[in-house]
């Protein structure tokens, strides 16, 4: 018999034996059997090949008991199935589209049946499942429709974000389109990884931070809330993640997605303090903390875990991914201060 992970219990808000723990980009370049597979294959073909991405997504299982595995893929390749040519440099980082500008990008967009499009991603997922540890959930994941814009419009990253920006303010109504067509892909895309076995879902929004207030409210917020239903409606729990997140929490807690993973710019005690007993939350840890030499990296862990576990509905995590030149043993620090701290509410 099947029992439902901490992690599903921790992100539906209900009491656990331990705090549930995973670190975004827990497989990467920080681990060595990831640079020497990285050595072997290009990143696209790593997340096009359901075997090697499943090698990849279990490889920090082997080192580490996490509590959720977060199925290794992008959120670019589905602009990609979308109609948009999609390459890594390994310089410059993403590239999107052949020299058009990001109009005609978003033009020439259409909405994939992720069955024919992005089968390599349901493939993995189902690879994982038959061999993930008992107890350990899979987390599937997209692109927020408003990171994806960014992307699409910008051609890749930006640092101002000029093109996206003058976009959305000179052209409201395409924009809104825009927005839209992504929430459709993304919410057949989602579904279809909850038809394959995902446990949850995590919704990335890392520019969102970019934007005001009432700018995220206007031409974010709506879009969001119509995904995050449309998903919610298959019973698994959503996650959404961004950076910056202070100034824009209240809006975010109206999007209607059971967790919401912060940055360490907020104090997390604070945070739950606003967010209250229903909300879960996911996180804050400063990845450069665990370049502290190991008490200060345990003290530092120690104060986040007090501070989340308050009420139930806390997953360790985080505020962003583990950078590429955090030493391996301080993970393995950090994995073992969680799972040895007594959880106030213990089940
Ligand atoms: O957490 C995981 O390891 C799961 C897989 C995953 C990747 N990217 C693998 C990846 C996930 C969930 C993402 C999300 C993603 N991708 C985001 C949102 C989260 C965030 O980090 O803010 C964004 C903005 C992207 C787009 C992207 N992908 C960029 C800008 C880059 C280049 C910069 C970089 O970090 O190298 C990538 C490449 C990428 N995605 C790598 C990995 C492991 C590095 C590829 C390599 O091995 O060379």
């Amino acid at each position: 018999m099947s029992t439902v992970p901490r992690f599903v219990k921790a992100c539906l808000a209900q009491p656990v034996d331990r705090i549930p723990v995973w670190i975004m980009r827990q497989a990467g370049r920080y681990l060595p059997e990831y640079r020497k597979l990285r050595g072997e294959y290009p990143f696209l073909t790593l997340c096009k090949t359901p075997a090697l991405a499943t090698e990849v997504t279990l490889q920090p299982l082997e080192r580490f008991r996490m509590d959720a595995a977060i199925l290794f893929s992008d959120i670019l390749l589905l602009l990609e199935a979308m109609g948009v040519d999609l390459a890594f440099d390994e310089k410059v980082g993403p590239r999107l589209g052949r020299g058009e500008s990001g109009e005609e990008r978003v033009r020439s967009l259409s909405v994939p049946d992720p069955v024919q499009e992005m089968g390599y991603v349901l493939d993995a997922i189902r690879q994982i499942k038959g061999s993930i540890p008992e107890g350990c959930a899979l987390i599937g994941f997209s692109g927020a429709p408003f990171t994806l814009a960014t992307y699409l419009i910008e051609g890749g990253s930006s640092k101002d974000f000029y093109a996206t920006k003058s976009f959305m303010y000179k052209e409201p109504a395409a924009f809104h389109r825009l927005m839209e067509t992504l929430a459709d892909a993304l919410e057949a895309f989602l579904k279809a990884q909850i038809a394959a076995g995902v446990d949850a879902i995590q919704l990335f929004d890392t520019w969102a931070m970019i934007l005001s207030p009432a700018d995220y409210r206007e031409l974010v917020l709506p879009h969001m809330q119509r995904l995050v239903a449309g998903v919610k409606h298959e019973g698994v729990p959503t996650i959404h993640f961004s950076l910056g997140t202070s100034t824009l929490l209240d809006a975010m807690d109206q999007m209607g997605t059971d967790v919401l993973s912060l940055d360490w710019k907020i104090d997390l005690g604070e945070a739950r303090e606003r967010l209250g007993p229903q909300k879960a939350v996911q996180g804050n840890l400063d990845p450069f903390a665990l370049f502290q030499e190991p008490a200060r990296l345990e003290e530092s862990v120690l104060e986040i875990l007090e501070k989340g576990s308050r009420w139930p509905g806390y997953v360790f995590n985080l505020g962003h991914g583990v950078h590429p030149k955090t030493p391996v043993e301080n993970m393995q620090r950090l994995v073992e201060v969680v799972h040895s701290f007594p959880v106030p509410q213990a089940t």
